[in-house]
């Protein structure tokens, strides 16, 4: 219990949350969770009930809750220099390591990584090399970026563009004129019911084909994409979707960006979602799994490619102008390497894969005869329920009926976190990657439950 029991009014009188029904929390009429702690899968509120999170925060607590080599790893690189930039050169001891460490992990063809803050930041910072790549091959006409409808990117002026889904553009004037949307890789929502996945995945092609055609490839620098759809339904690519993509960007040279920032270290059951489904691209997007959430920290990987056209711009035109205050601020730096030898040791990455499949099929035993569930999908510890009015002719229900968050909460009322995703009644999971059979196993008799009590 905390001491403090203003904290209640206090929150609604002063504190702006985002994605919150602004009206609706300052009168009191949503509820508030004051969370006081957490130990692996497990968080704790201040009236001390306990929580099996079974989404990891927003899918970033990757290790789990409550880990002190990381929490030890912050503390003493506060006492021994808690700050200092990395601009003109300068680094700390954490942040050339994690930056070799990152290195080491991603594909191949990757050169350098920089340091940011959040997922959002670091697509801005892939978005303006991108511009800059253009520009400094003298072909100034090749701005416009793609991306998917469902797709999420973050929620800056560029990225929140880029995120393909309504309540990020509506009311904001959003979004800027430079970006494109695609067709959303996702089978299960296709319009024409009566197409094969693999001509799901020609329509898709064709789609995108012809989006370039009428805007003219010499216009559209790149494509940015989650290796699997993530806020936008969790959902995997349907087989051969990325071969066909990267086949028609190779054609018009239109560099491809990878938005790792929930598959990157481990969510799929390999290292990247690039490696997992055979991606080879330009600039991979880096965050939440980086630290673990322990710290605030994102990063671009950038490929062998643009490193080499980045550096050759320098040389013409000077410095590079672009960099934040706390560009690999040490502190995430230090809960990075952490982090990561935390993700090495205890073989998470390894886990995620077995535990996921575990939690895949648990759930499609317990769930797939029901008949409001249309689709149990995933891929490694990242997997969805979606719910429909009607399994045969995929009727989805009327939106205002809210049927996904009132599982969420009727789940919650069980003691588990899942994530009611938007723009569909689509329950997500993507507990942290140390949970355990009998972890998950709880985790599906809760949604049972809640599923039974709303359905
Ligand atoms: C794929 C992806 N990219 C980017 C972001 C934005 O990251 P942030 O919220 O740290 O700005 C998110 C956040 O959920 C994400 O899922």
């Amino acid at each position: 219990m905390l001491k403090n029991d203003h904290l209640d009014a206090w929150d609604r009188d002063n504190f702006f949350h985002p994605s919150t029904h602004l009206a609706q929390h300052a009168r009191g009429e949503s509820p508030n969770r004051i969370m006081t702690g957490g130990q692996g899968v497990y968080i704790e509120d201040r009236d001390g009930t306990r929580l099996l999170d079974a989404f990891a925060g927003l899918y970033c607590v990757n290790v789990g809750y409550g880990r002190t080599e990381i929490a030890e790893a912050i503390a003493a690189q506060a006492r021994e220099l808690a700050y200092y930039h990395s601009y003109v050169g300068h680094g700390t001891e954490a942040s050339i390591t994690l930056a070799k460490m990152v290195l080491d992990r991603a594909p191949d063809n990757m050169s350098k990584v920089y340091f940011g803050l959040g997922g959002s930041d670091a697509n801005e910072t892939n978005i303006k090399l991108v511009w800059y790549y253009n520009n400094i091959l003298g072909r100034p006409e090749k701005k416009k970026i793609i991306s998917r409808w469902r797709g999420y990117h973050g929620s800056g002026l560029m990225t929140g563009s880029l995120t393909g889904l309504e309540l990020f553009h509506k009311k904001f004037d959003l979004p800027l004129d430079k970006v494109l949307h695609t067709v959303a890789p996702d089978y299960f929502r296709r319009d024409d019911l009566s197409l094969s996945e693999a001509e799901f995945v020609a329509h898709c092609a064709s789609e995108l084909e012809d989006l370039i055609a009428r805007e003219g490839a010499d216009t559209i620098a790149a494509f940015i994409g989650e290796p699997a759809l993530g806020t936008g339904g969790i959902v995997p690519p349907p087989a051969g979707y990325w071969d066909a993509i990267q086949a028609i960007l190779k054609k018009h040279d239109i560099l491809l960006i990878a938005d790792e920032v929930v598959s990157g270290f481990g969510r799929l059951g390999s290292m990247f979602g690039s490696g997992h489904y055979g991606i080879e691209a330009d600039f991979i997007t880096i965050a939440k799994g980086l630290t673990s959430a322990y710290a605030p920290l994102s990063g671009s990987i950038i490929s062998d490619r643009v490193w080499k056209v980045l550096e050759d711009g320098t040389d013409e035109f000077g410095p590079i102008g672009h960099g934040w205050t706390y560009s690999a601020h040490p502190i995430g730096a230090a809960a990075g390497v952490a982090n990561l030898e935390l993700i090495d040791r205890l073989d998470l990455v390894t886990n995620a894969g077995k535990a996921g499949s575990y939690f895949k099929k648990a759930l499609e035993t317990a769930l797939a005869d029901h008949p409001n569930v249309g689709e149990i999908r995933g891929d490694g510890l990242l997997c969805a329920v979606e719910f429909v009015a009607d399994r045969d002719s995929r009727t989805f229900f009327d939106p205002s009926a809210k049927t996904g968050p009132q599982i969420a909460a009727a789940l919650l009322k069980e003691g588990v976190v899942g994530r009611a995703m938007p723009q569909g009644d689509i329950l997500g999971f993507a507990p942290p990657l140390c949970i355990t059979e009998s972890e998950i196993d709880r985790v599906v008799a809760a949604t049972v439950t809640a599923v039974r009590s709303v359905l």
